[in-house]
């Protein structure tokens, strides 16, 4: 359990972590990531936001949630009237997990043993930020954050008790929207993101 020093500051403590967290090789996706992408935000931020792993942009600029899903996050974000930059944000996984195709990465599930070993990490900026809410989005990070399998339908747009006793809110993962075949589907699902993030907000406020 990574502790606030005596020394200094939360900052501090989460400045250790993220180093740590570098060369961390506590699961085999280490190995062909091209490195760790940690969480990032203010420390006193009231809303926390997990998403599955990072994805192939993330991977090469080691920042969360800039690529593809991060675009939508944003475009969502911007229309509920969340400001990113008060969020801390970061990944259920914390390496890319993928497959060779040719010259491209394509973006593979992590396991249930790859979400257990970086679990540790998700805890400990949780213990840190303490955010009034924390925001699931989609099963994986469901998953890691509650320990059980959810079914975001059932359970999403309302505040859920986390083990840990903080509160979370599940929603879909923005990628979902990127998959929806159908244009008026994507507009409605678009719309039932935003209004999950709006009423996070509401309620992390
Ligand atoms: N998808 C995620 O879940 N996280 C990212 O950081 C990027 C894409």
């Amino acid at each position: 359990t990574v502790v606030p020093r005596k020394d200094g500051t939360i900052e501090a403590a989460w400045t250790a972590l993220r180093d740590e967290a570098a060369h961390c090789t506590r699961c085999p996706l280490c190995q062909a990531a091209t490195q760790t992408v940690f969480g990032e935000g203010p420390l006193d931020a009231a809303m926390m936001l997990v998403g599955e792993q990072p994805g192939d942009q993330e991977d090469l600029a080691g920042r969360p949630f800039v690529g593809p899903a991060g675009q939508v996050l944003d475009d969502a974000l911007a229309q509920a009237g969340v400001d990113r930059a008060r969020l801390y944000v970061t990944n259920a996984v914390k390496h890319f997990k993928f497959t060779p195709r040719g010259k491209r990465r394509i973006h593979a599930k992590p396991d249930s043993g790859e979400i257990s070993a970086c679990r540790w990490w998700l805890e400990q900026e949780s213990r840190l930020v303490r955010p009034k809410l924390t925001v699931a989005l989609g099963a994986t990070a469901a998953r890691a954050l509650t320990g059980r399998t959810v079914t975001i339908g059932r359970e999403r747009g309302r505040p859920i008790a986390l083990p840990d006793g903080g509160e979370g809110w599940i929603t879909v993962h923005p990628s979902y929207l990127l998959r929806i075949p159908d244009a008026g589907k994507v507009a409605e699902e678009t719309a039932r993101f935003i209004e999950d993030l709006k009423a996070a907000q509401a309620h992390a406020e």
